[in-house]
């Protein structure tokens, strides 16, 4: 069978030779699976013998983790990229990577453009980075390695090594799923990630088992539709809701996060889920994209206003205050004044807790960057209306939540005010309180915070107790 189970002797681990053969820097754009992928590139590093540097300036090794989901994370890549010039030619020496989503779809361009680029690397070929850098310092010819795995109808066996064996990690995102097959109009990922593939059941409950022993408490589990997570695996379908469950009967395990679920494929079996299993958090975070039924079809995003107004309703009487957060794309190509404001009046109705908006950005190769575009001040202006409405909402349901009792996993001091701690409720709120005095010997557990104010960013409370 082609499973594979992790083993400890699997485990990345840094070289055990104790000579450093010098340093590295790992620049990371966009989504979380990036920077998880951008984790398991400095095991590799470490295992060649590299250490992390201060800088991008004296770095031996550099690494840019791209992405390509909007245009404005590719321009920032190309920048770099430019002001990496006058350091290469300073250190002839110096390896630079690119890797991740632009890596995937512009090698061709990133060579022409940026010929001190020494490799390109695509996203599913990440463990091929050790390889490529002992090859750029020996005959530093340019190198890709672009494959995409074929999906195959089987298990994925394009995951050779999965990081665990690093220092403590409170809460750890684990991916769970590749790719996607939702072919969504706008959208680049699909091209740059490849088919939908997902991890089999057991290395994914190895993988938390280890990170749970080294001291997590959290997970997140990634996929680009999470919730259709489980098919073609050699061990038959697993469903999402299943995997939930067995992943929170790994003791030491508190909580379980995951991002982000489709909504079409958001069904019952996992409201109950949500409801019923105690480590699955009270938060689902639900693209929405649009609330208007035609730019959804345009989209090609295969669920309605109404289907997905249901859903959320269903959510909401199965799990009284759950966290609701969304995407919304505006200035979608064809995207009226009225259609626009059909979103708008969709988002004051449903009233997310928060919201990740976007401009959209047209991403060459994907089927709406080749319909006629809207002028950029239009579609800045509908971000605009729309970011003050949603963040009138945030910032009301945030003080909605004063007097309530917040369970709180405390992940440290606040990094922007040190008297200050700071974690997440289970509705996926920030919450600050002043330190007690012995938060530092109870980081990483529970503690009962009353609320006691809210602000678009989150809730001001007070410590009550600790949980555990
Ligand atoms: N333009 C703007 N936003 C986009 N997203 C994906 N593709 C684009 C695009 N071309 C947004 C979607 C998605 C989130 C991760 O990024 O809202 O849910
Ligand atoms: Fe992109 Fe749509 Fe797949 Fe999400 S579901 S990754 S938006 S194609």
């Amino acid at each position: 069978m082609a499973t594979s189970l992790l083993r400890p002797q699997d485990l990345l681990r840094p070289s055990a030779d104790s000579t450093v053969r010098g340093t590295y820097f790992i620049q990371t754009w966009g989504c979380q699976m990036n920077e998880e992928d951008s984790e398991q590139m400095g095991l590799y590093l470490e295992q060649l013998g590299f250490r992390p540097s201060s800088g991008l300036e004296e770095a031996h090794v550099v690494l840019l983790n791209t992405c390509s989901v909007r245009k404005k994370p590719e321009d920032k890549a190309f920048s770099l990229l430019g002001e990496l010039v006058p350091l290469k030619r300073r250190r002839p020496e110096m390896v630079i990577g690119v890797c991740g989503c632009m890596a995937q779809i512009r090698a061709d361009e990133i060579k022409q453009r940026a010929p001190h680029v020494d490799f390109v690397v695509g996203t599913a070929q990440i463990s091929e980075i050790p390889g490529l850098v002992e090859e750029a310092f020996q005959k530093r010819k340019f190198a890709k390695r672009l494959a995409l795995p074929e999906r195959k109808g089987a298990v994925v066996t394009d995951i050779p090594q999965r990081k665990v064996d690093r220092q403590t990690k409170l809460k750890a995102f684990v991916p769970i799923q590749y790719g996607c097959d939702k072919f969504c109009t706008y959208c680049i990922v699909p091209a740059t990630r490849g088919r939908e593939r997902s991890r089999a059941t057991q290395d994914i409950l190895a993988e938390v088992q280890m990170l749970v022993e080294r001291g997590t408490r959290e997970v997140t589990l990634l996929g680009q539709t999470v919730n259709s997570y489980g098919k073609n695996l050699a061990e038959g379908r697993v469903p999402f809701s299943q995997l939930l469950w067995r992943l929170s009967e790994i003791e030491g395990l508190r909580r379980i996060r995951y991002t982000s679920p489709y909504p079409r494929d958001f069904k019952s079996d996992l409201i109950e889920t949500i409801r019923d299993c105690p480590a699955v958090m009270e938060h689902v975070h639900l693209p929405l994209q649009s609330g208007n039924n035609e730019m959804l079809q345009a989209m090609k995003r295969v669920y309605t206003q109404e289907s997905f107004r249901e859903i959320v309703h269903q959510l909401r009487a199965a799990v009284p205050g759950i966290g609701l957060t969304t995407d919304i794309i505006v200035g979608f190509p064809g995207e009226s004044e009225e259609q626009f404001e059909e979103t708008l009046a969709f988002v004051e109705e449903i009233e997310f807790d928060g919201a990740y908006m976007f401009i959209y950005s047209p991403r060459p190769g994907t089927p709406a960057a080749d319909l006629p575009q809207l002028p950029y001040p239009v579609k800045q202006a509908r971000l605009s209306r729309l970011a003050a409405a949603q963040d009138e909402i945030s910032c009301r349901h945030n003080s909605e939540q004063a007097g309530k009792i917040l369970e709180v996993l405390v992940e440290g001091r606040s990094p922007k005010d040190r008297t200050m701690a700071k974690g997440y409720s289970r509705d996926f709120r920030m919450v600050h309180f002043l330190a007690p005095d012995d938060l530092e010997d109870r980081t990483g557990r529970l503690a009962a915070v009353r609320a006691e104010r809210g602000f678009r960013w989150g809730v001001q409370g007070q410590f009550l107790d600790w949980l555990e």
